[in-house]
């Protein structure tokens, strides 16, 4: 038991009270040192670094702006998009409650994708925060979960035909698809049951695992300090007391500093709020707010803007596509081979495995390899840690070409994500493979082009103006 402190006598009463709280909880007090006024941070955090911050708030109005609305709505086919309609309508700032629901998911995306850029820039998922990526990684899966699951609830035509058309990709998976995509839909056909499953997945399973996550991933990131713009480790040098000399308390330096961020966004978000919480179509489609109707499919069908990069790439995997990745496989092999510095074994196991590997692909149609397309590109970013191979983390210190390379990574990602929300075209099609193959290219080939050019020095203290 821990030891009970008594304050001094005349001491005033705040100290009394915390005295009396400490002696009686010292786990909580531990904690507030730990994590907030004893946690040394990089002193030169940037505008990059608001959006961890940021995540942590919009997860708190979802959650908050989520409890308001499940007061009213109503998880039945048959009373669902009218529920919504009350709640826009007659439940006082029901329409603000769930403009502030809609508008954050949108949010939640944009402030999340930039936290992950701002990672991958800085590389600051390298050793010795593999654990804090990868718990991110999950985090960027389970919203994508929350998100899809949500998106049913209106039982508006796109919630309705979206649902459709991506559970019926599951079917594609040889098999064992037929069974999934009935598992998921709990009835041959989108309907009463699949709503009342993603009702509960969306309002307290996910919610819980993902919560769960955001704390691992502030646990493990407090156990090893951040990273920074620099990329340098600011524990390699610390003062008489074993305080990192470029270190400053989290609490009040970030905390306030945080609030400037937290007023930005604010400012930004309550304009999308109150003037355009649709955002032309692209946060709420016009679609969904006409009730679902099983008989009549909507002339095209696409999927929120955070979506749809990844649809892209599903698309893009027609079958001239998957003659193009045999192509590359078997190519990677031939390359492999010639290279040597191999055995004849390894050669012979290379080749054995890229003809298995074409086999392979040859067999399952276009579809199912969409599907797996898909799923590899968010996958893809959890082994981020071992396929970049640079021996400095920022990018301020990598070859200045690598600039560019992030600059088209980006680019590539937004062409994909704008044609994922057009209707497919022939040149749609043939730029969207071409992306597809570009940002999969960016991280396969990481293990090389990561360790080429010239790297520059790394200073000795973080870079740092007061201002
Ligand atoms: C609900 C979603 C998330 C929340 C609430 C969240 C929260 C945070 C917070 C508060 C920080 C410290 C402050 C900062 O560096 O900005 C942080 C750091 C970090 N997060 Fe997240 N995060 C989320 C999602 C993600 C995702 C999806 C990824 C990557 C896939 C990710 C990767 C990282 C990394 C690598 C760091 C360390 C950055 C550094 O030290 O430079 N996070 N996160």
């Amino acid at each position: 038991m821990a030891e009970m402190r008594e304050a001094p006598e005349g001491a005033p009463l705040g100290v009394k009270l915390t005295t009396w709280a400490e002696s009686r909880f010292p786990t909580a007090f531990d904690a507030y040192r730990v994590h907030l006024s004893e946690y040394y941070a990089p002193k030169n955090f940037n505008f990059w670094y608001f959006f961890g911050a940021l995540a942590m708030l919009v997860l708190v109005i979802q959650i908050v702006t989520g409890i308001f609305l499940v007061m009213h709505y109503k998880p039945d086919a048959a009373k669902a998009f009218e529920s919504v309609e009350y709640i826009m309508r007659d439940v006082p700032w029901g329409w603000m409650v769930r403009y502030m629901h809609s508008t954050g998911a949108s949010a939640f995306f944009v402030v999340v994708y930039l936290h992950m850029f701002r990672s991958m820039i800085y590389g600051s998922y390298q050793k010795p925060r593999e654990l804090v990526w990868i718990f991110g990684c999950a985090i960027f899966l389970c919203l994508m979960a929350e998100a899809f699951m949500g998106y049913l609830l209106p039982w508006g035509q796109m919630s309705y035909w979206g649902a459709q058309v991506i559970i019926n990709l599951f079917a594609a998976i040889p098999f064992i698809g037929e069974d999934l995509s009935l598992l998921i839909r709990g009835d041959y056909v989108v309907g009463d049951a699949t709503l009342n499953r993603f009702f509960a997945l969306h309002v307290i399973a996910v919610p819980l695992v993902l919560m769960g996550l955001v704390v691992a991933h502030l646990l493990a990131l407090h156990d090893v300090g951040s990273n920074n713009p620099d990329g340098i480790e600011i524990k390699a040098k610390k003062d008489a007391r074993g305080i990192p000399l470029d270190g400053i308390p989290f609490h009040p330096y970030y905390t306030v500093h945080d609030i400037m961020g937290v007023g930005v966004f604010l400012f930004l978000f309550s304009a999308v709020l109150f003037f355009a919480p649709e955002m032309g179509g692209y946060f709420l489609e016009f679609n969904n707010f006409i009730p679902a109707d099983p008989l009549k499919t909507p002339a095209h069908i696409a999927p929120v803007w955070y979506f749809t990069p990844f649809y892209s790439m599903l698309r893009a995997v027609t079958d001239p596509m998957v003659n193009v990745l045999a192509a590359l496989v078997a190519l990677g092999a031939v390359l492999a081979v010639l290279k040597g510095g191999i055995s004849t074994r390894a050669k012979a196991a290379v080749l054995i495995s890229a003809l298995v590997a074409v086999v392979v692909l040859k067999t399952f149609d276009a579809k199912f390899w969409g599907v797996v397309v898909m799923g590899l590109a968010v996958m893809i970013l959890f082994p981020l840690p071992w396929l970049d191979r640079s021996p400095v983390r920022s990018i301020r210190y990598r070859p200045s070409w690598n600039r560019w390379l992030y600059g088209l990574f980006v680019f590539n990602f937004a062409v994909l994500g704008y044609l994922g929300i057009k209707p497919p075209s022939d040149v749609g099609t043939l730029v969207s493979q071409t992306g597809t193959l570009f940002y999969f290219g960016f991280f396969l080939l990481m293990p090389w082009w990561s360790r080429i050019g010239e790297f520059k020095a790394l200073p000795d203290r973080v870079t740092f103006q007061p201002h």
